[in-house]
């Protein structure tokens, strides 16, 4: 039976600025939904890339010297070092500047305008170079200046392009309100709808006051506009053959930060109108990483290099922190101090000593031989239906990708088996003859545990899973399927376990 189709994306990052660990907090959302719905048995197609057009970048590269390619190529190097680094699973990365999607970015462009959508006229306006993006005056903060970065704006006046938006706003406004799971979460749902029904004018296109970009069909003294641009890497990689683009379009989920939703929910589904083709089924606005109340960003001077932390601590450790600290959807806080005392508590002490204590105990008293299971007692009973019911609860909570409830979840079992360690007291069964097989099975609930933990976990913290699952000696983690933790009772028993080796470190504060 052929595997469902399944396709998420992440924004395509500008390249005018060091990622910091704002933008890594959405690749890896993405990432371990990717990677959940692999387990799932999915088909998944999960994309990133870079936005490298638009005049930031030009007037950047022009300030350091050097073309405006030379420039992004040495930044998307870092980029895909950092998604190396992260262990992000994206299955392709599409730079705007490629070749392939100037093609799409064209042919888009021409068949709007063919039909008549887009138009030609003369733009006056205030642009945000650092946004790329048009304002009203009435959209300004109290100085004059950009609503999001509150950096001045400058007056433009040129010939444009125009795409007729203004068509298709009650069309779009139809499709948010039937239907409620296109914008997630509800409120920022809400905010497009009052957005569209304040009226949708016609977006400017094209510009002619630079030149580092996709040039307009027949008439390239005009570069098309970044925004439209760069939605448009969502399709480029499907048109590589027709198959693919019948498999994943449209997406399941564009994710992205909720400064964007607007583009991904409005705009972008405008353009796929006037092209006759599917909506994405899902716009997804999470929050923001803050620093000390503010956004992390650049312009703030507040950011935090994901590199060097990951660096210091490990890439599972960020991955886990940032999944299981924010809830999807909201801002959420980052601190170095709140990061520590997520690793020492969750991962060194209650993760870390259940793998520890039961390895040990495998070893020292079953000469690190995993026995067969006779009988159970009633606290075997009610730690077996415990698992199970983390299993499905996990399930659920994925299914709707929230995420750090589901780990949550996962935890609230880890804490769990070791209660079930201090409740058996296998120290003391090891010491009596008669209690053989009940630590035998005590043994075995442990180590089972460990292996369903091991896969609940893999979504969130690659590395750490397969760790453990070469510590109880399994060998087939890139097969693993989420079926694979519906019974309880398949680990493999006079099976040998290896020595346990630590997974996370304490870190000392100092
Ligand atoms: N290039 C556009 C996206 C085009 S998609 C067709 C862009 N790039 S960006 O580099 O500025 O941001 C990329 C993503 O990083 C956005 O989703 C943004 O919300 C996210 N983040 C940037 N700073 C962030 C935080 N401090 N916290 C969480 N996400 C953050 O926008």
């Amino acid at each position: 039976m052929s595997k469902k189709p399944f396709y998420i994306t992440t924004p395509i990052y500008y390249p005018s600025a060091k990622l910091h660990i704002g933008h890594a907090y959405c690749t890896t959302i993405a990432d371990a939904i990717a990677r959940y719905k692999r387990l799932a048995g999915y088909d998944v197609f999960f994309l990133t890339g870079s936005d490298e057009h638009g005049q930031k970048i030009q007037r950047t590269a022009e300030a350091e010297g050097v073309t405006p390619l030379e420039y992004v190529d040495r930044i998307v190097a870092g980029f895909q070092e950092l998604w190396h680094q992260l262990n992000i699973s994206n299955d392709d990365f599409l730079r705007t500047s490629e070749l392939r999607h100037q093609k799409v970015v064209q042919e888009f462009f021409r068949r709007i305008r063919d039909r008549g959508d887009i138009y030609k006229g003369e733009y006056t306006g205030l642009y945000c170079t650092q946004c790329e993006s048009y304002w009203t005056e009435l959209q300004l903060d109290e100085h004059g200046c950009g609503p999001d970065c509150h950096r001045p704006i400058e007056k433009v006046s040129e010939e444009a392009y125009f795409f007729k938006m203004s068509k298709y706003a009650d069309k779009i406004l139809k499709h948010i309100e039937d239907n409620p799971e296109f914008i997630v979460p509800t409120s920022r749902r809400n905010e497009m709808i009052n957005f569209i029904k304040q009226g949708l004018e016609d977006l400017c296109v094209s510009r002619t006051s630079f030149d580092w970009g996709i040039p307009v069909p027949d008439d390239e003294k005009h570069v098309i506009y970044v925004w439209f641009d760069a939605v448009i890497n969502y399709i480029t990689p499907l048109f590589k053959d027709e198959e693919t683009f019948k498999k994943f379009w449209p997406a399941d989920i564009h994710l992205v930060g909720k400064e964007i939703v607007r583009f991904h929910s409005i705009i972008w589904p405008c353009m796929l109108m006037a092209m006759d083709l599917p909506l994405p089924k899902q716009i997804y606005g999470h929050g923001w990483l803050i620093v000390e109340g503010d956004k992390m960003s650049k312009s703030k001077g507040n950011v935090v290099d994901p590199m060097l932390l990951i660096e210091e601590f490990g890439a599972d450790a960020i991955r886990y922190f940032l999944l299981r600290e924010i809830t999807l959807g909201q801002d959420g806080g980052f601190s170095r101090d709140a990061l520590i005392n997520r690793i020492n508590a969750d991962l060194a002490n209650d993760l870390g000593n259940l793998l520890h204590r039961t390895l040990n105990m495998i070893n020292k008293f079953q000469s690190g031989v995993v026995l067969e299971t006779v009988g159970e007692s009633e606290i075997d009973k009610s730690f077996k239906a415990d698992a199970m019911q983390t299993v499905a609860e996990y399930k659920k909570l994925m299914d709707n990708i929230q995420l750090s409830e589901a780990i949550k979840k996962t935890w609230a079992f880890v804490s769990r088996a070791n209660k079930y360690i201090d409740e058996t007291m296998p120290w003391k069964l090891a010491k009596e003859e008669e209690q053989k097989q009940t630590l035998a099975n005590t043994l075995y609930n442990l180590v089972e545990s460990l292996r369903i933990i091991s896969i609940l976990i893999a979504p969130f913290m690659p590395t750490t899973a397969q760790k453990i699952y070469g510590q109880l000696n399994l060998d087939n983690f890139a097969e693993i399927q989420i079926e694979d933790v519906d019974k309880f009772g398949l680990f493999p028993v006079d099976h040998k376990i290896n020595k346990p080796q630590q997974l996370f470190p304490r870190i000392e504060v100092k």
